[in-house]
């Protein structure tokens, strides 16, 4: 990690770009690894020594027992799938060195109901969401009304809040969406104080904590959830999640200020592009041939079991994430699935009506019309056990030259760096050009 102390991963497309392997491969260099942003809508799924971790709340840095976990303030939490997650990690025989900020938004069982109704009300102009609350939570946060972890520590204080959010939300559900919701308020009230008896220990001042350790000169890399265009200000609003996931969310989300910090940005790409859910998708393959690049990818969701929608990479889409991230590196992943392909697309624009647009238009309507102009290229060859052991032992040049050619275009396309390179889920199939 050289001299920056600070280190960020963020998905560039719509989420699924292989973060969690990612975030696992660089936190060996690390003191800590921060959620910042997103809930249990992520699923980040890690493969080391043949042995698979789904994620979900708990940062990809998890399986160094050395590495302090952090949850920060941004991110919102089940407490009921935290903990579920923790349990699993122990009876694994994994060491739970986590932190979770005492600001911290709860997720609580009326936000599940919530967005159930919603999504039915919202129509095409949803989402697609994950039903896992995430809209509902973040909305009760800005009213104000949210209940924050710490406040579950509190049993007076959390009765009061508890009262208020529960009559808005149980009011909406059911004056409005005219739907049911049978938990009574006492039975959340004593569900919730049995998680803050189970997560007491873990819930501090992790704001301070980082502060500390940035002043300290510790190493501190941050895991983003969710894609730039998920990103509630700059994706492909409606069609997105209701946090923010660009980088400059991480210090908001963590509460260590960023600013004059030297940092490193690592923007997450797969050589293909997967969308779980709704919104328009200019390089969208035909089913017959999505079929083919799903399963050949696995593209079935982490979080939901999903099946993925799946195009090829989208350049426009990319663009925007190095310039509203700032990223300075690009991971690409997932090369090694372009192989069951002879002919491989690349999108460097689109067309709208009539119009070369390079950059990623705010505009529904432009988005529903675009067409993609593409480039294409020819496959490399299929990366075999053999040919991936070459690629891990002797790096960049024992790739194949086709797949450098893609790569190359790729980075004159963007004017970016590809420089981290992912040819299969385990976390040592990955070379640093
Ligand atoms: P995240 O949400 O960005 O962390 O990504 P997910 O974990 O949800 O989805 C990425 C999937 O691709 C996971 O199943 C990973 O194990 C897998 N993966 C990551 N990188 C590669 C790669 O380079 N090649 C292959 N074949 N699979 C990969
Ligand atoms: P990771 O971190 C892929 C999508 C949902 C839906 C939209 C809004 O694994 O990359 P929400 O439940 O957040 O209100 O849903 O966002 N979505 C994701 N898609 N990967 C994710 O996370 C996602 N998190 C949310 O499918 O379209
Ligand atoms: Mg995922």
């Amino acid at each position: 990690m050289d001299k920056t102390q600070i280190t960020i991963i963020v998905g560039s497309q719509w989420g699924d770009e292989g973060k969690g392997k990612i975030t696992d491969y660089f936190a060996i260099n690390a003191d800590y690894v921060v959620r910042f942003q997103g809930g249990n809508n992520a699923g980040h799924t890690l493969i080391v020594n043949n042995e698979t971790y789904k994620l979900h709340l708990i940062p990809s840095g998890i399986l160094y027992p050395n590495v302090i976990s952090i949850i920060g303030n941004g991110v919102v939490i089940d407490p009921k799938v935290l903990l579920q997650e923790i349990k699993n990690l122990k009876e694994r025989g994994n060491k739970v060195n986590l932190k979770i900020s005492e600001r911290a938004h709860l997720i609580m069982p009326y936000h599940i109901a919530m967005d159930e109704a919603l999504s039915g009300h919202q129509g095409e102009l949803g989402a697609g969401s994950t039903k896992r609350g995430i809209a509902p939570v973040c909305a009760d946060k800005a009213y104000r009304h949210g209940i924050r972890i710490g406040d579950i520590l509190e049993p007076e204080l959390f009765k009061i809040k508890l009262k208020k959010a529960y009559d808005f939300n149980i009011g909406i559900i059911t004056k409005v969406f005219q739907s049911s919701f049978t938990q009574s308020i006492d039975e959340i009230y004593d569900e919730y104080l049995g998680y803050a008896k189970e997560l007491k220990g873990y819930i501090t001042d992790t704001e301070l904590e980082l502060h500390k350790a940035y002043k300290n000169g510790k190493n501190i890399l941050y895991e983003g959830a969710q894609g730039m265009s998920l990103d509630l200000d700059h994706g492909m609003y409606p069609h997105t999640t209701s946090t923010n996931n660009i980088a400059s969310y991480a210090g908001v989300g963590s509460g260590l200020s960023m600013y004059g910090v030297q940092t490193k940005i690592i923007g997450l790409v797969k050589a293909y592009v997967s969308r779980v859910g709704v919104s328009p998708f200019v390089t969208e393959l035909e089913e017959e041939k999505a079929k083919e690049l799903r399963d050949a990818g696995n593209e079935y969701g982490t979080t939901t079991g999903r099946p993925r929608r799946v195009g090829w990479l989208d350049l426009v889409q990319v663009r925007q994430s190095i310039r509203t991230s700032g990223i300075t590196d690009i991971a690409l992943t997932k090369l090694d699935i372009l192989s069951n392909f002879e002919k491989i697309k690349v999108c460097i624009a689109y067309d709208i009506d009539g119009e070369r647009v390079t950059e990623m238009p705010a505009s529904l309507s432009k988005l529903r019309q675009a067409k993609p102009i593409y480039e294409t290229f020819t496959s490399w060859e299929k990366i075999t056990e053999e040919k991936s052991n070459e690629f891990i032992k002797n790096g960049y040049t024992a790739l194949p030259e086709k797949m450098k050619e893609y790569i190359e275009f790729i980075e004159q396309e963007i004017e970016c760096m590809v420089n981290i390179i992912s040819f299969g889920p385990k976390r040592n199939q990955t070379i640093i050009k």
